[in-house]
């Protein structure tokens, strides 16, 4: 089916939610809850750390990353667990602690810059043998593209607010200042349903959890440029499982040439015995350089029973898709319960 008559066909069932990748004046926007603890984050820190910090934060904008590969493996996998929790009638909340700007233009401003897209969605985008998971998920990025063009990108806020039923919710966490501006303004008519934070993910979660409807995804999804982010995310999931076992938590990270990169999926292992899906995409050797992202992987907590399978037949096709060297490859590991 065309894309265009695919996207009007799954349109009209479905909310809008304005979107602009620029961002505007507050005055048109959601109210924004304070954090309760962001001043923990730093309460430990000396002044030049925390600056350092800030520096590193300031200078990270997916912008420049939207619908490369590794936002393919995660969007695809974070739409896959959303579908699972709406196949109940029972509530569920989505929170974001990472959530971007949700939309962005991948004909102007940064996604030009880098065209990473190249790498991910465009690879995708004009494929006409999908298999169903990776079709699913093209199938959403076309919501944004009526016209069959592709000019926009949906971040997971986006992707994520599409699923969402009357009686779900989500909550989404933002902490550079630009970017929540434009979050707020693309989540502008969005009501209650959408509360949006302007502050640091790891900490504000955790006043949060266990959410009323005791059913939830959380994905957590840091840029990783500050090295602190691997140790914070680690902390952050131990502690939620604390508050919330039962809960799906998504954990995205980068394949880069760092020593906490490498160990990393080793140390998600160990937050839990049992329930568990790891699945990673490589598509090339890791740069001479020693600089760059050379593949992804998500971590996945109390996942559907259901999606190793579906990960294990479909994405072989993914790395034919995006592989760029004879280093692509995709592993599934799943502990079941
Ligand atoms: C990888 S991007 C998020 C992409 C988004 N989840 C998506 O898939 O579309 C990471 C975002 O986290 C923000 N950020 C960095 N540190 C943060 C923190 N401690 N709490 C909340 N947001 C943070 C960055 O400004 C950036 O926008």
């Amino acid at each position: 089916m065309p894309r265009a008559e695919l996207t009007a066909k799954r349109g009209a069932a479905q909310r809008s939610v304005a979107y602009n990748t620029r961002p505007r004046r507050a005055s048109a926007l959601l109210p924004v809850v304070p954090p309760h603890c962001t001043r923990t984050a730093g309460s430990t820190l000396d002044r030049h750390a925390l600056f350092q910090r800030f520096l590193i934060m300031l200078s990270y904008r997916h912008a420049f990353h939207a619908g490369n590969h590794a936002d393919v493996l995660k969007h695809a996998v974070v739409l896959q667990l959303l579908r699972y929790l709406g196949q109940k009638d029972k509530a569920y909340w989505y929170i974001d602690t990472h959530a971007g700007a949700g939309v962005y233009s991948l004909k102007e401003g940064y996604a030009t810059k880098t065209g990473e897209f190249q790498t991910g969605i465009a690879r995708l985008w004009e494929r006409n043998d999908l298999p169903p998971l990776f079709a699913d998920y093209v199938e959403e990025v076309s919501a944004l593209n009526p016209d069959g063009q592709l000019r926009f990108y949906p971040g997971s806020p986006y992707i994520a607010w599409r699923q969402l039923r009357e009686q779900d919710r989500m909550r989404l966490f933002e902490l550079h200042t630009t970017e929540i501006d434009v979050l707020r303004h693309n989540f502008r008519d969005a009501g209650r349903r959408a509360m949006l934070y302007a502050g640091d993910g790891f900490d504000g979660i955790i006043a949060l959890l266990p959410p009323a409807p005791r059913r939830a995804l959380v994905l957590l999804d840091p840029s990783y440029e500050d090295k602190r982010d691997y140790s914070r995310t680690l902390r952050c999931v131990e502690e939620s499982l604390k508050r919330f076992p039962t809960g799906t938590y998504a954990v995205w990270y980068p394949q880069v040439k760092r020593p906490e990169s490498q160990r990393f999926p080793e140390q998600l292992k160990k937050l839990q015995e049992r329930d568990w899906l790891h699945v990673s995409l490589t598509v090339s050797n890791p740069p001479e350089d020693g600089f760059g992202l050379y593949g992804s992987g998500m971590f996945i907590l109390n996942p559907p029973y259901t999606l190793a399978k579906m990960l294990k037949e479909q994405m072989p096709w993914l790395v034919k898709a995006l592989g760029e060297d004879r280093a692509a490859e995709f592993k599934v590991e799943y502990r079941g319960d």
